[in-house]
């Protein structure tokens, strides 16, 4: 669709709001004032149904782009006509207000628009990568962010946010591993609902609230090679166990919408995907909200080679279940044909509009359809910034700490070089999805350092590297001289963010450029290094570990990185994130994860040898016959869990509240956990079960619990974890949720590596 830019008169929104949320409430007539209470709802969607046109329908599962801070003449018409349902990327709140006057006022039945945006992690407030918040291991934190997410935007008039995504993913060559939760199904389930409360609050129709979307649906994580809308092939019994559960939390935590996956699952696109929509998602979910394609997904179809023109992927897409078009208009050109051929019939139309109004209707829409900014808190307010800056905090994870460099010691500085080029780069940090973020009031790492330190300690300066791509090392003898002269270097590196994100995939996760290089030369000279890496995506960090004393990982921390860096670096708090994914050793090595299952032949210390390892002429037989790599092993250079900190916990005294439990039956895992070193610190205490013999393979570990605990030195806390038979369900080979009687092991520890096991047995 092709829009011309017009000026339309405007009018003045605030002093008419009132006056026309009531002639909106009038026209619905005085039975619907309430319209979004529940019992109201349905009856409202049917006397809706039952007034409006085919073509008002259709246009109700259309959503197009917005044009930006004005309303093409084209636009407007399509509004007025209700011929447009949604529209996405409108964040000018004028604009937003004088399009909902047109729909609420000036279209047939007056139906307010729904209006959607990628507000991904933060609004003007940008929070860490979705990747990094995962690493808090902090649900109410990460609701906590999502709720101050969704304040901004609902006051720049959106009402609707595509997020949380939760596609399981074990593949961090894929750039959209950032906006993840990680490799994990647990984790996913739990930040996504964290999210989805975050956005949706107590209720959708509550002043702050937005609608929320969990998405890709599903298996988008699974893209072949880490290439980005590569094709995915997920056995059903896979698809089950790993890539659905976040989103059958998700539907169970009531979010409102859904987007289907750009992928083609098992070579149906999932945008046609009748399983998926019809049989998993509603008839076995009971899911009332409503579907959203991803852009263009729907005309895609044909391209993936599934339809032969733009009128069968209308067809396909719409019979499988897809409520909403986003972008193009399959839907808006060949669905009145096709009712008209008699392919498709009203009753389909209908229950595809039907959710879609509901939706509306139980966010208050009808009643509240503008935005008044002045009754929202400011943006990035510093109740704001504090969350933002909390979870940099929490997400940030402790890789290396040789001689416990790390924290810094303030008073015993004088100096300080400060390198590289994520050091004071406001854009940088922040990452993927920034639409609406504002670099200009970012606290970089150099900004919040020289604000800490004040004039007592000197700080030398320099970027070293233009990008974190250039390979040009002409600053370098100047970075050096700075280290040589300095007490201690802390080094800035990682990734700029749009070397992650959609379509931003890597086949060499290494640190890019000339960053390791820059890092070996300051490490010459003797000084301490210290390097903090921000990142969209685990990195292959084996060679920058070694060229470093301390390395912490920061991932995209967001506005606030150089105030909770700094807090880390000083040990004004220590360190207390944990990977949500696993780190390779080499990229040869992924698919890496914990979850992964044993295999015939596992690998083990007494049973694997390294290349290295081998001598010329050995017979067939020197790798030992064990699943492994011979050049990168079988383990990964840090595991799914894992998170040093400025103290040490020891874990002991793993029990159970009774060894043999009968299926109907809870059973508590409980250990203790001491804090034995000298500072005060948080840990994350995780739970791992493994089902060690059932009618499918199981993992050799699953992570079923986790728990902050903040211990001062010296401190003892008992953890427990109850564990119900629902916990250890999977899908079988009848591909039903069952839990099988039998033997169990559990773990309780600080990372998947965790060896404090117990064992105890489910009865029938
Ligand atoms: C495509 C992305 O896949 C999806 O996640 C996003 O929400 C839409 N574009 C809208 O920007």
């Amino acid at each position: 669709m092709h829009f011309h830019r017009v000026d339309l008169l405007m009018c003045t929104l605030r002093l008419h709001g009132t006056l026309v949320a009531l002639a909106a409430a009038m026209f619905l007539g005085a039975g619907s004032l309430m319209a979004s209470d529940p019992d109201r709802v349905d009856e409202r969607v049917r006397e809706l149904l039952g007034r409006m046109t085919v073509a008002e329908k259709i246009g109700q599962m259309t959503q197009v782009n917005g044009a930006g801070g004005s309303i093409p003449d084209e636009l407007a018409e399509a509004v007025k006509t209700g011929r447009i349902g949604s529209i996405l990327n409108e964040v000018d709140v004028d604009t937003v207000n004088r399009l909902q006057r047109l729909a609420v006022e000036e279209s047939p039945n007056g139906i307010p628009l729904l209006m959607g945006r990628d507000v991904i992690h933060g609004f003007k407030t940008v929070l860490p990568i979705p990747l990094g918040q995962a690493a808090t291991w902090n649900p109410d934190l990460v609701r906590r962010g999502a709720r101050v997410a969704a304040l901004e935007a609902a006051s720049a008039g959106v009402n609707w946010s595509f997020a949380p995504m939760i596609d399981v993913t074990r593949d961090p060559r894929w750039g959209r591993i950032a906006e993840s939760f990680g490799e994990d199904p647990l984790l996913h389930s739990v930040f996504g609902v964290a999210m989805i409360e975050g956005f949706q609050g107590e209720h959708l129709s509550e002043h702050g609230s937005i609608a929320a979307c969990a998405k890709h649906f599903a298996g988008y994580g699974a893209s072949e090679s880490g290439r980005d809308y590569n094709t995915t092939n997920i056995p059903e019994n896979e698809l089950r166990n790993v890539y659905l559960p976040p989103f059958k939390a998700s539907v169970d935590a009531g979010v409102a919408t859904i987007m289907a996956s750009f992928s083609d699952l098992d070579g149906v696109p999932a945008s046609a995907n009748a399983f998926l929509f019809r049989q998993i998602l509603r008839e076995e979910w009971g899911f009332e909200g409503f579907v959203v394609s991803d852009w263009a997904s729907i005309e895609q179809l044909s391209i993936h080679g599934l339809t032969a023109n733009d009128r069968e992927s209308a067809h396909a897409a719409v019979t499988a279940g897809v409520n909403m078009e986003m972008a193009t208009s399959t839907y808006a050109d060949h669905l009145p044909g096709l009712l008209q051929a008699g392919e498709v019939d009203l009753e389909l139309i209908d229950e595809m509009v039907a959710p879609i109004l509901r939706t509306k209707l139980e966010m208050g829409l009808f009643e509240n359809p503008y935005t008044d900014p002045e009754s929202f808190p400011a943006m990035s307010n510093p109740d704001h910034l504090a969350v933002a800056r909390e979870l940099a905090e929490q997400s940030i994870v402790l890789l290396k700490n040789d001689d416990r460099v790390l924290p810094l010691d303030r008073e015993k500085l004088t100096s300080l070089a400060v390198i590289g080029p994520l050091a004071d780069d406001g854009y940088e940090q922040l990452g993927t999805w920034i639409f609406d973020g504002d670099e200009t009031i970012s606290q970089t790492p150099l900004q919040a350092l020289r604000e800490f330190l004040g004039e007592s300690v000197s700080i030398r300066h320099l970027r070293g590297l233009e990008t974190t791509r250039s390979r040009d090392t002409a600053e370098f003898e100047k970075a050096v001289s700075a280290a040589t002269e300095s007490d201690a270097v802390l080094v800035f590196v990682g990734e700029e963010s749009i070397l992650s994100g959609e379509a931003h995939s890597r086949a060499d996760i290494g640190l890019p450029g000339a960053q390791l290089d820059l890092l070996r030369r300051l490490g010459e000279t003797g000084k301490p290094v210290i390097t903090v890496i921000m990142a969209g995506r685990p990195l292959t960090l084996g060679e920058t570990a070694d060229a470093t004393d301390a390395l912490l990982f920061a991932w995209h921390p967001g506005t606030m990185a150089g105030p909770a860096i700094t807090n880390v670096l000083f040990g004004v708090e220590a360190p207390s994130g944990k990977l949500p994914v696993t780190f390779p050793r080499m990229v040869g090595q992924v698919p890496i994860y914990y979850a992964h299952k044993n295999t015939g032949k596992p690998a083990t210390p007494e049973t694997f040898r390294h290349i290295d390892d081998i001598p010329a002429r050995m017979p067939q037989t020197s790798s030992g016959f064990v699943s492994s790599h011979l050049d990168a092993g079988y383990t990964p250079l840090y595991p799914f869990g894992f998170g040093l900190s400025y103290t040490e916990f020891e874990y002991s005294d793993i029990r159970l509240s009774d060894e043999r439990v009968p299926m109907g039956e809870s059973i508590t895992v409980t250990a203790t956990v001491q804090n034995v070193g000298e500072v005060e610190a948080e840990e994350v205490v995780q739970l791992y079960v493994r089902d060690p013999a059932a009618n499918v393979t199981r993992p050799v570990r699953e992570l079923k619990g986790f728990e902050r605990v903040r211990l001062r030195p010296g401190e003892r806390r008992e953890v427990s974890f109850e564990l119900t038979a629902a916990d250890l369900a999977f899908y079988g080979r009848d591909m039903r949720l069952t839990t099988e009687p039998g033997s169990f092991h559990v773990w309780v520890g600080g990372d998947s590596n965790a060896d404090l096991r117990a064992t105890f047995t489910l009865s029938e």
